[in-house]
């Protein structure tokens, strides 16, 4: 990929100094340049440059005062002092005014480039952190967070209990449940929600650069590596790291992690020094992690390590209490959006959308009522539910459930004509799920009643009863 230029504005009554940088830097950095300061000011408006270097002592206006009048500005670039021998005296005025660096005069021409690249590095940084906290704000995440079912409402009061505590929270739930919504409100609710939300998906990093990717790498560590790099923990320092998929993170990096967790710092990338970082750790996955442990693809101590609490949100076919709410919701988030005033679906439409078992969750959900927004159609509902429900049946009729990350989750497609009452057909349905859950999580458990208890976030107590109601025992 070509590299874009940089533009580079030289304040400087030495007109020497802009053409020794033209000549010794690479081309794609490109020089204009002004002989006093107030042709510079001008330029800067002008020229827009995307870093400046100030002489400090120049005829007319000194490169402070320039600053000054820069710092006026609602935005500027940054700005490299450039000092004469003598000129020392001036460094604290210009670092109270916000100058990035110094350089001093004579210079070499290498020590220049590697402090422009320092700069503007920082500087892209900077803008890269303030997107992401723009975007976090503009999202308002938790407030779009909707559901008061039951099994919503523990899952919204664990958020709150957890949020602003530093323990490790691993977010399970198949695809679609609104993992990200919950890290991101995990987030928005601590005492780091000033700090920065730094999301990594592990799946989409590729394997190689993954390493170099969270930790960061030291000039030389691999080939292309021409400067050091902080990684995305670096990055996230005082804030939070989500780790997204963390199933599929490979086993070499997962001690790494650990390591991590448990002692706060690491190493970058063919680096020595240790460095040490203050990030807060949230975790999801739609992967079974016991599985993957056994299958040898996960480490044991790692999952443990994570699952300090664990969040498990409810498919949505075990709160479909919940779909008016979220059908309304999407409704008025994509009517805006669109600009339409689409409204009320027929309540034999809702009542179908209730009882669709839904694969693929709110994601699936949210996704038919845009398109019902975009056509100002509620007819095509049906069409996309016979659609969705044909691809479930072709896709679960294959075999034995391989690629089911959450162990065998999948409702029947079909109803029994005689018994079409919905709070019966759901409380079966639940019952069913409570049943298939249970007997899951203790066998994965060996039966150890207490770590079935926590995994399934429910009392030890309710644990009991429910074995006793659902007859199960160690033999099934
Ligand atoms: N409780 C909710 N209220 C409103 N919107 C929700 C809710 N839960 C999820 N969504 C929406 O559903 C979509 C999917 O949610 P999200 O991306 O958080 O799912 P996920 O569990 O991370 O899925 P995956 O495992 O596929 O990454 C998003 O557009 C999200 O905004
Ligand atoms: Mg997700």
């Amino acid at each position: 990929m070509p590299k874009q230029k940089t533009k580079i504005l030289v304040i400087d009554d030495d007109p020497k100094v802009s053409w020794i940088l033209s000549e010794g830097l690479p081309s794609h950095f490109e020089f204009v340049s002004a002989r006093d300061g107030i042709e510079g000011i001008q330029m800067v408006a002008t020229e827009k440059p995307d870093l400046i270097l100030l002489d400090i002592k120049m005829q007319g206006m000194s490169g402070l005062e320039v600053l000054e009048k820069l710092n006026k500005s609602e935005t500027r670039p940054d700005v490299i002092m450039l000092s004469g021998h003598g000129d020392t005296r001036y460094v604290v005025d210009s670092v109270r005014l916000g100058a990035a660096e110094f350089i001093n005069k004579p210079f070499d021409v290498k020590e220049v480039e590697i402090h422009i690249n320092g700069v503007l590095e920082r500087s892209r940084l900077r803008s890269e952190l303030a997107r992401a906290k723009e975007e976090l704000r503009s999202q308002k995440k938790y407030a779009n967070f909707i559901g008061d079912s039951d099994p919503m409402l523990r899952v919204k009061a664990l958020i709150e209990q957890v949020a602003d505590s530093e323990l490790t929270v691993l977010i399970r739930g198949e695809s679609g449940t609104g993992k990200e919504i919950v890290a991101r409100s995990l987030h928005e609710l601590s005492g780091r929600r000033s700090q920065p939300f730094m999301k990594v998906n592990c799946a989409a990093i590729p394997r190689d650069l993954l390493e170099a990717e969270l930790f960061g790498y030291e000039k030389g560590a691999f080939t292309g590596a021409h400067k050091n790099k902080q990684g995305r923990f670096e990055v996230a320092n005082k804030g939070t790291i989500f780790l997204d998929e963390i199933g599929d993170m490979p086993m070499e990096l997962q001690s790494k992690l650990l390591q991590v967790l448990e002692q706060q710092e690491f190493v970058r990338v063919g680096g020595v020094q240790t460095i040490s970082v203050d990030v807060r750790i949230i975790c999801a996955t739609n992967r079974n992690l016991e599985e993957a442990i056994g299958e040898g693809q996960f480490r044991d101590d790692l999952f443990y390590r994570l699952n300090e609490i664990t969040i498990f949100l409810p498919s949505l076919r075990e709160r479909s209490d919940d779909v008016p709410l979220l059908v309304n919701h999407f409704l008025e988030k994509y009517n805006a959006l669109y600009n339409r005033t689409y409204s009320g679906l027929s309540p034999d439409t809702i009542s179908r959308l209730v009882g669709f078992h839904w694969p693929g969750n709110i994601r699936q959900l949210e996704n038919m009522i845009k398109q019902v927004v975009v056509r100002e159609d509620e007819s095509i509902i049906d069409e996309l539910i016979r659609s969705a429900s044909h691809q479930t049946l072709k896709g679960t009729s294959g075999g034995s459930g391989g690629g089911a990350g959450f162990g065998g989750y999948s409702a029947p497609a079909s109803y029994d004509p005689d018994d079409l009452s919905l709070k019966s057909v759901v409380g079966k349905r639940i019952a069913e799920e409570e049943k298939r859950l249970i007997s899951h999580v203790l066998s994965k458990t060996n039966w150890n009643r207490r770590k079935a208890a926590d995994l399934l976030q429910i009392s030890y107590r309710s644990l009991l009863y429910k074995i006793k109601e659902y007859a199960l025992n160690a033999a099934k």
